[in-house]
């Protein structure tokens, strides 16, 4: 198995495992040779040259510190669900465009990935749902401090949706996990897409009317079992057909969907990343998977496998 990295070429790279010679994509600090264009395909730069470049260093990005973020507003949808806009400048709001992008916010010491909800001229915006002690935090330290630290953007919450040159022609998306839809759709056309199915358990009616008005979908509920059934054909015959599919649902019903696609299919399957995200600069190894082979991958970074 090779694996792509979503941070290679980009101003991420190269990164901490590099200069520990842990780069899982390079074979040249691993074994003294270069397999750029070979291995998981070119990826427009090679890191080894960049990290010689640099003199032996990764890459120093002002990001990886936290910095203090502005909270604007928060505006609740439910006792536990509530959007937080956080001031930031049209450059950084800018960085945070790309699809699957997300940042780690910080409250009393603990760490959480947000997916942007929305980018505007100078705010972003998250979706939070207080569902443990991380995200109550996060609200206490909205409403008492106005303000939040935190790190990125990074940009590996949707592994594969790099390779997305146009919106998927199936989506389906549940509850809170359908932030990153509403990010997407910022940006796209509304032709773009063909069917999207939405289950909006979890979200209240407001918050759909403000963010998802206009947005053609089809309403679900995935509990049902006969939606299960109809929605596991479709993405199969998608799959079968080489369509990507985008699916915005807990890991749950992400491995419920994929059950029966073989290995080739699921790469066209596009789902948020299932990892315990903590430091999302592949340095705490919360998010470590060690595959048959041994190789063990930080999969806040790995975006890909490549089945050779
Ligand atoms: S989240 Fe820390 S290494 Fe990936």
């Amino acid at each position: 198995m090779n694996y792509v990295c979503s941070d290679r070429g980009t101003e991420h790279c190269p990164c901490h495992l590099m200069e520990a010679g842990q780069c899982y994509t390079c074979t040249m600090v691993k074994e003294g040779c270069c397999s750029c264009e070979d291995r998981a395909g070119w990826q427009g730069t090679c890191p080894y040259s960049e990290y010689l470049q640099q003199g032996s260093l990764h890459r120093m990005n002002p990001w990886d510190r936290p910095a203090a973020f502005r909270i604007l507003s928060k505006t609740s949808y439910a006792p536990d669900l509530a959007v937080i806009r956080v001031e930031a400048s049209h450059g950084f709001a800018e960085q945070c465009r790309r699809t699957g992008t997300y940042m780690m916010a910080e409250a009393f010491g603990c760490r959480t990935p947000l997916s942007v909800l929305r980018c505007g001229p100078d705010f972003l915006e998250f979706l939070v749902k207080n569902a443990g002690v991380k995200t109550g935090y996060l609200m206490e330290a909205a409403e008492q401090e106005g303000i939040w630290y935190m790190t990125g953007p990074y940009y590996n919450g949707l592994p594969g949706s790099e390779s997305m040159k146009d919106m998927p022609e199936l989506i389906i998306a549940r509850g809170v996990a359908a932030a990153p839809l509403i990010h997407m759709l910022e940006g796209a056309e509304a032709t773009n897409y063909c069917v999207s199915y939405l289950d909006d358990e979890g979200l209240p009616a407001l918050f759909v009317q403000e963010y998802l008005e206009g947005t053609p979908y089809e309403r679900v509920s995935l509990r049902d079992e006969e939606t299960q059934q109809y929605l596991r054909r479709l993405i199969q015959k998608h799959a079968e057909e080489g369509r990507l599919v985008l699916l915005l649902v807990s890991p749950y019903y992400a491995e419920l969907f994929c059950r029966d696609l073989s290995d080739a299919q699921r790469t066209l399957v596009i789902r948020p990343n299932p990892a315990n995200l903590c430091c999302a600069m592949g340095l705490c190894g919360s998010c470590s998977h060690t595959d048959e082979d041994g190789v063990t991958v930080k999969l806040c970074k790995c975006s890909r496998t490549v089945i050779k």
